[in-house]
């Protein structure tokens, strides 16, 4: 897609946004991968090993302190830092992105780290069918609207060994320039999602000023609705 293009569709998508008609537009699958690559034409574009003072990854390992867990899935992994970050406390590490960019630049920026593997793919689309200890979720379920995060936890549940546990951060004003994300939620209302949804027990809660970080556990009554779907390893490229 040129680069004028691009431009020209952000600006119809806007326009049609501020006429208050977004929901349209950004339930479509096709829309979010667009967004999402571009924004990854550009290496790092969330300036995350630039910026040293952000404390994010390391509070979100304090979290998990002093667990080990035998295997993780870091969904919307992007580049991969956190992923890797994830190794210090698991066993293995599956990173999973929409963007096909983002994860080309994960595999090959940790081609030599072993127990660490990407892939490309849409958390909506993509089913789990490999059982995690741990799942994790950074910044990234505010790009779902409301019924779409419903069916992504109860998909992370079921993706969930018994007693497994979800850890995820999530800023709690979405504000987007684009307009894109505008009707979709943030933390205090996703973690009300979670603690709804019944699947799942809190075990930390921890709020950073601008987002909230939430550990939960799996419980054991958690129904499991899904048995079939797509092998994480069958999707590997
Ligand atoms: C704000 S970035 C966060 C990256 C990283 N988790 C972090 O915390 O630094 C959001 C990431 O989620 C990914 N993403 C968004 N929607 C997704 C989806 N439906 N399935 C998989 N990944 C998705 C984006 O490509 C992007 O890399």
């Amino acid at each position: 897609m040129g680069t004028r293009s691009g431009r020209w569709r952000e600006q119809v998508i806007n326009a049609l946004n501020g006429l208050g008609v977004p929901c349209l537009i950004m339930n479509s699958r096709s829309i979010v991968k667009w967004y999402f690559t571009r924004k990854y034409r550009e290496e790092d574009p969330y300036r995350i090993a630039r910026n040293t003072c952000d404390m994010r990854y390391s509070d979100m390992l304090r979290m998990l302190a002093p667990m080990h867990f035998g295997k993780a899935l870091d969904i919307g992994c992007g580049e991969g830092m956190l992923s890797e970050m994830l190794l210090s406390v698991c066993g293995h590490v599956d990173g999973m992105d929409i963007s096909e960019a983002a994860v080309n630049r994960a595999r090959n920026k940790f081609r030599n780290r072993s127990h660490l593997r990407f892939l490309a793919a849409d958390i909506l689309k993509a089913e789990l069918m490999e059982k995690y200890d741990l799942i994790v979720c950074a910044e990234v379920l505010y790009y779902l609207t409301r019924n779409q995060l419903r069916a992504v936890l109860l998909k992370i549940s079921s993706g969930l060994n018994a007693r497994g546990y979800l850890l995820i951060g999530n800023i709690k004003r979405i504000q987007s320039s684009s307009g894109f994300f505008r009707s979709h939620i943030g933390a205090v209302e996703i973690n009300g999602m979670i603690k709804e949804i019944g699947d799942y027990e809190v075990v930390k809660e921890e709020d950073r000023g601008g987002d909230i970080l939430l550990l939960v556990r799996r419980r054991e009554t958690a129904c499991d609705p899904r048995s079939v779907g797509i092998s994480f390893g069958s999707m590997l490229q």
